[in-house]
């Protein structure tokens, strides 16, 4: 597996991946909706990236730099934090492990810039399995926030030589 990153023409895949059912449960994208895809593309602070087997696209993940993040979605934050969305597009590609994979190259991405200390997630509080998937592979919950209308659940990874990890929120 290799994460390359997503281009314009990797628009209509994005979007089919963006109908899917569970996707939809788990980002809280309305019906009539997509994630965003162009906006975020244009945005500072935001990194696409598709996971790809064999050269075959199977996965989205999205790396946010909220210190730069225009919209402050995760409000003023200082430097050194990435947080990630990320999904499997096709039902039939998931809990075969390829999202682990796909999460640890993220991390590896991430904490390739040395000033980066701290990863984060945000999944909804009822993405039971997402949760559990995310604990298991080390992240370690800070607490619920709401962020808009959803009810999250944030999670922390810290880069693994740190002792104690940066004082946060
Ligand atoms: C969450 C996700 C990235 C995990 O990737 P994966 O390849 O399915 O995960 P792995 O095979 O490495 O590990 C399996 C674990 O993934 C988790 N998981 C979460 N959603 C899942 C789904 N729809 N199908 C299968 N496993 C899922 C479970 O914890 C599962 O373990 P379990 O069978 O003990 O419950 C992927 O399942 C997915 O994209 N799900 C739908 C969208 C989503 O929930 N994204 C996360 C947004 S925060």
């Amino acid at each position: 597996m290799l994460l390359r990153p997503a281009t314009l023409d990797d628009l209509p895949l994005l979007k089919r991946w963006d109908v899917d059912p569970d996707v939809r449960a788990a980002t809280g994208i309305d019906d009539d909706d997509d994630w965003g895809w162009e906006d975020s593309f244009a945005l500072d602070g935001y990194d696409t990236f598709l996971a790809e087997v064999d050269g075959r696209p199977l996965g989205v993940v999205q790396i946010l730099d909220p210190h730069r993040d225009a919209t402050k979605y995760w409000g003023a934050m200082p430097p050194g934090f990435r947080a990630l969305d990320l999904w499997i597009g096709a039902p039939e590609d998931r809990g075969r492990g390829l999202g682990a994979k796909m999460l640890r190259l993220a991390v590896e991405r991430c904490f390739a810039d040395p000033t980066v200390h701290t990863v984060l997630l945000d999944p909804l509080e009822s993405n039971d399995r997402a949760c559990r998937f995310y604990e298991r592979e080390g992240f370690r919950i800070v607490g619920p926030r709401r962020f808009g209308e959803d009810d999250c659940l944030v999670y922390r990874l810290d880069r693994p030589t740190q002792s104690g990890g940066v004082e946060w929120p």
